[in-house]
């Protein structure tokens, strides 16, 4: 079985680079199949394996994806031909709920399988659903699947329940080519959100507001291809943060846009962490003992529920008592594994109270899901000792060579057997390179 070595202990120094982001990159792939002129060609793309199941569901609806040797993704949606997203790369991953947006733009016509429930609890899709309808498709759920269908996708005003970038994210891509004006209210403001609105601005959509809480979308007849850069991942950086925060150290994080991690950059200073910002990159210095902090997530510009977990894992071994919310999502599930490492923390309904350990210690653990992944990486970089972590094919949804990464640091961190995310890749290169 695939398992990461860890021989924690070793504090972190030197710098490390990081990918672009996971959930910038999942919506714009989609997006760049909405053209019928010319190709779109992506950079800064990341090999993770979320991205890789994103290629190949688009391939299985017709569309043209590959990597070229300079790593650029190139997607020619010209030859999208099937309303059909196959259940067996759906239900890996929540956001193909993406290419409904897409279909019912493009063809009118949607067969997209539901995602199921998930290690973080019940992520419904409710928001998208009532947006397609709203916008004049008809709707049924049917064996698992949305079926979806309309003439044409006509504009609308619509105010969605609760700040969801999923939400936001599939009724731009859905509004970009439908007739007439769309009015999003209650959008999500991540940064994600807006890196989609500057992309589909770039093949002639006609988009405002992205990044406020009202997106207008102008419908337009037709997208063309364009060259594009998506964002650095605020979360893989964020990611770095907190474990030099937990292992100790001096790291300088390159490939950041610093403002995108206000608030864990403020929270983190908190706890006695020294954080320089320069040009393009972040100097972490970490302090002797941290101190203990109260956070709790929303929605960003808030503190992101991505990163509770890498947190919950540094605030182990502080000075005190810490006090982390959760509102997003059911996320504590991974506790028990920080709990066998010597964690001492209590879960109450959303909100786990860390006392500060002196030590945590090396275990043989189980990822339960990615952001939890990262967090037992860096709860086993801190530990005396071995951790075992089990379950990689987690991780790598959402990292590219995290381990290579941390080793360049200096973490003792090593992988027994090949990783998922390389196979994935190794298709998408073969049939078109
Ligand atoms: C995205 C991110 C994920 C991040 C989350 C933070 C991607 C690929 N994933 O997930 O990493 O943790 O944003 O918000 O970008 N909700 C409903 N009905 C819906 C849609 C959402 O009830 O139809 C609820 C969710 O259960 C959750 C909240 O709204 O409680 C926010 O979810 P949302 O922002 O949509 O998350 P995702 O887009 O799935």
């Amino acid at each position: 079985m695939a398992r990461l070595l860890i021989e924690g202990g070793q504090p972190l120094s030197g710098e490390v680079v990081v990918s672009g982001a996971k959930n910038s990159a999942l919506p714009i792939i989609v997006a760049a199949a909405l053209a019928t002129e010319g190709k779109s060609v992506l950079n800064n793309i990341p090999r993770d394996s979320d991205v890789g199941t994103i290629c190949l569901i688009l391939r299985s609806l017709g569309v043209e994806v590959y990597f070229d040797s300079e790593n650029r993704l190139h997607i020619d949606g010209r030859s999208l031909n099937s309303y059909q997203a196959p259940y067996d790369l759906v239900r890996k991953m929540r956001a193909s709920f993406y290419t409904a947006g897409l279909l019912l733009a493009r063809l009118g016509k949607a067969e997209v399988p539901l995602p199921g429930g998930c290690a973080i609890g019940s992520r419904p899709v409710d928001f998208h659903i009532r947006g397609f309808t709203q916008m004049g498709a008809e709707v049924i759920i049917e064996h698992g699947f949305m079926k979806a269908q309309c003439k044409e996708l006509i504009g609308t005003n619509y105010y969605i329940n609760r700040s969801s970038v999923g939400t936001t994210i599939n009724l731009m891509i859905a509004a970009s080519l439908a007739k007439g004006t769309t009015v999003l209210e209650n959008c999500a403001k991540e940064p994600e959100v807006v890196d989609l609105a500057i992309f589909l601005n770039g093949m002639g959509a006609k988009i405002r507001g992205a990044g406020t809480d009202i997106i207008r979308i102008e419908g337009v007849e037709s997208l063309k291809g364009i060259e594009y850069s998506i964002i650095p991942d605020r979360i893989e950086a964020g990611t770095y943060i907190f474990a030099t925060a937990a292992a100790g150290g001096d790291v300088v994080i390159k490939n950041v846009v610093a403002e995108h991690l206000r608030s864990p950059i403020i929270k983190i200073e908190e706890t006695g962490v020294i954080i320089e910002r320069g040009d393009n990159q972040i100097r972490v210095i970490a302090p002797e003992k941290l101190k203990a902090i109260d956070v709790e997530t929303a929605p960003y510009p808030g503190f992101p529920t991505d990163l509770q977990q890498p947190l919950v894992a540094a605030m182990c071994t502080a000075e005190g008592t810490s006090v982390i919310r959760e509102n997003i999502f059911d996320r504590f599930r991974y506790v028990d594994e920080l709990r066998r490492m010597g964690a001492d923390i209590k879960v109450e309904r959303e909100t786990a109270i860390i006392r500060g350990v002196p030590q945590l210690t090396g275990a043989p653990v189980e990822v339960t899901d990615l952001r939890a992944g990262a967090a037992l990486v860096i709860a086993g970089l801190a530990a005396t000792g071995i951790t075992e972590i089990y379950g990689l094919d987690i991780i790598d949804r959402g990292y590219e060579d995290l381990e290579g990464k941390l080793r360049g640091l200096g973490a003792r961190i090593t992988r027994e057997e090949t990783r998922n995310a390389y196979d994935i890749f190794e298709q998408i290169e073969k049939v078109n390179a």
